[in-house]
């Protein structure tokens, strides 16, 4: 049997993160994955976490299952988070996952299961993993123009002209906010008109919400999420709390499959259940028993939305540090873009083989299609990673 494997294409995001270890260089500088960093590299338990974990500890008294839908507090406090009242709590069938790629896995499968025939939409660019998994489940799907090259924000007219060829009930992708690998979001009136072309077409939005919190804050960061979710009939929604309460390795996440039309609510929960059941059967509990101790306390909350706030200042002073840094050495504004985006990273344009001669060059590493983490950086790499791109010929 085994005989028939194939080499399967490398993600390039771990491949990555792979070649940064194997550099033996002590000045490299890795913007690569997805992962926060504080200003010496480290990626912290945020305050609030360690002290959810160390009163878990002492109340814990069991490690017997929990539901297939994972604990239903869980769901309804990530609901509370993300959907805020936008839509009453009994239009929201929720189950835990783990980790948002869990979420968008389990998305994929309902789909599928809803609707052989629905081709899914994705930005170009979009998370690689989305198409990987998209390929690998062999989901038929097609990109929609996003990210314009030359201002280096949202090309809204190309994606609007391209999601008008959307058909009932094929499903459009959307990052709810911080879009990986870009950086560059939609405005509030431009998510508006995107709900209003999505009921007119009849497609079904799914939205990625990976980084609430990272943007421009935890309410703001949601409200296009909330627009969609309340404006369209169906949403399905992959919410991830890897990044938001920095519990990437305990992998914590939440599907949601919003439904405006009465009597829909039962099946659409015993359906997330039964491909909980299906996939790996019950959900990992530690993240989500922290995450919802954390949500349900409001020291432990207050504590958390703090240090999330602190995180997201951080790095937006580091994007206004790097794109006045770049001002000062081109003597233009071209990438004053790079203050605009949201969320942990940027997307910097330019093609392979700067990116190439960034990391061979600089020990600059960063994902081949230019995406930086801007976490990575701290005061001292950002004179450094200016200095290399304009070395580059960026
Ligand atoms: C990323 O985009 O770097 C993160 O979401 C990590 C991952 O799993 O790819």
């Amino acid at each position: 049997m085994f005989e028939h494997l194939k080499e399967q294409p490398a993600d390039k995001i771990l491949a990555l993160m792979q070649a940064f270890k194997d550099d033996p260089r002590e000045d490299k500088i890795d913007l690569g994955v997805g992962v926060y960093k504080d200003a010496d590299g480290k990626t912290p338990i945020m305050r609030a976490i360690k002290k959810a974990e160390k009163q878990l500890w002492e109340e814990e008294t069991t490690k017997a299952y929990t539901g297939l839908a994972g604990d239903p507090l869980f769901g309804e406090r990530m609901a509370a988070l993300v959907l805020g009242d936008a839509v009453p709590a009994g239009k929201v069938a929720k189950v835990a996952t783990p980790g948002g790629t869990g979420a968008v896995r389990q998305a994929f499968d309902l789909i599928r299961m809803a609707n052989p025939e629905a081709r899914v939409f994705v930005s170009d660019p979009t998370w690689p993993n989305h198409l990987s998994i998209l390929k690998h489940m062999d989901i038929p799907f097609t990109t929609y123009r996003y990210f314009d090259g030359v201002t280096g924000g949202v090309d809204f007219d190309g994606m609007m002209e391209d999601l008008a060829q959307v058909r009932k009930g094929d499903v459009v992708l959307l990052h709810g906010c911080c879009h990986n690998p870009t950086g560059a979001n939609l405005n509030i009136s431009e998510w508006q008109a995107v709900a209003d072309l999505l009921n007119k077409q009849g497609a079904v939005p799914m939205i990625d919400i990976a980084y609430q919190g990272f943007g421009d804050g935890l309410d703001d960061d949601a409200a296009a999420t909330r627009l969609i979710a309340a404006h369209c009939p169906e949403t399905l929604i992959a919410a991830s709390c890897s990044k938001n309460f920095g519990i990437y390795r305990e992998r914590t996440g939440c599907l949601m499959a919003v439904a405006h039309e009465e009597g829909r609510h039962k099946l659409n929960q015993d359906t997330l259940a039964y491909l909980n059941r299906q996939n790996y059967s019950f959900p990992p509990d530690h993240g989500a028993r922290l995450v919802l101790m954390v949500l349900g306390d409001d020291a432990l909350r207050t504590d958390w939305q703090a240090e999330l706030e602190d995180v997201r200042l951080g790095m937006l002073k580091l994007r206004e540090q790097l794109a006045g840094e770049l001002r000062d050495l081109s003597g233009s504004d071209r990438f004053g873009f790079l203050a605009q985006h949201r969320g942990m990273f940027s997307r910097l344009g330019v093609g392979p083989d700067k990116v190439e001669a960034l990391r061979e060059k600089h020990g600059i590493y960063m994902v081949g299609d230019s995406r930086m983490n801007i976490a990575g950086l701290n005061a001292e790499t950002i004179p450094k990673l200016a200095r290399a791109i304009i070395d580059v010929g960026c």
